[in-house]
């Protein structure tokens, strides 16, 4: 019979509230008298971009965006499919693209890919959490990046497993970890 799995908290609401707060500051910094476009990444930055935004004091526009992980094994090319594309151009613009967590950098390499074929004035990343020892992409980097956690799964503040845990205040590992396939992930889907 399955194992009932406990929820460890790994990075407090408070750490998550001084990390979301800085990035905000940084950005508020670098972008003095610009306007910035935040993009997120559905569905796991939702929640990292609603806060956010709220810390930034400049004059900021959203959109989202939403892609699928397909066969990590295969090669780079097929790993990554848009589902869901911006509603508006971003030429010009000073775009940064949210993500709740940087992993392999296959998403972000492929994202920054296509949102740099359509001229933004500037392309940065924000990043909330970053697992480095898991890169497969070695020159994708966060411009912004709040937390570096260890190699293991977790979930809250956006994350989730298997669509569960999403609306957790803290970012926590479940104990014991979930079954996840050869590339750490619980299956193909986002
Ligand atoms: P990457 O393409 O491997 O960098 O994966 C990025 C995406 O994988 C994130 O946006 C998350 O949706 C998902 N992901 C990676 N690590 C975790 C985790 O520890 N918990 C939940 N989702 C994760």
């Amino acid at each position: 019979m399955a194992q009932a799995q406990r929820l460890k908290v790994l990075v407090s609401r408070a750490d998550i509230r001084r990390q979301v707060r800085s990035i905000a500051r940084h950005i508020t910094h670098d972008f003095r008298g610009e306007q910035v476009h935040l993009v997120g990444v559905l569905k796991g930055a939702c929640i990292f971009l609603a806060d956010l935004v709220r810390e930034i004091d400049l004059d900021v526009s959203m959109d989202f965006m939403a892609v699928a992980s397909y066969g990590r094994e295969s090669n780079s090319s097929g790993q990554v499919k848009l589902i869901k594309d911006l509603d508006s151009s971003i030429e010009g613009m000073n775009v940064i693209l949210v993500e709740d967590i940087l992993d392999t950098g296959l998403t972000l390499d492929y994202l920054r890919r296509i949102l740099s074929e359509r001229r933004p004035k500037t392309l940065r990343i924000a990043a909330l959490l970053d697992k480095p020892s898991r890169r497969i992409v070695r020159d994708v980097r966060g411009d912004y990046v709040g937390i570096t956690i260890p190699n293991q799964f977790v979930v809250g503040y956006g994350l989730d497993f298997a669509e569960r845990y999403r609306n957790l205040r803290d970012i926590c590992v479940l104990v014991p970890p979930p079954e996840l396939d050869n590339h750490g992930h619980p299956g193909p889907k986002r």
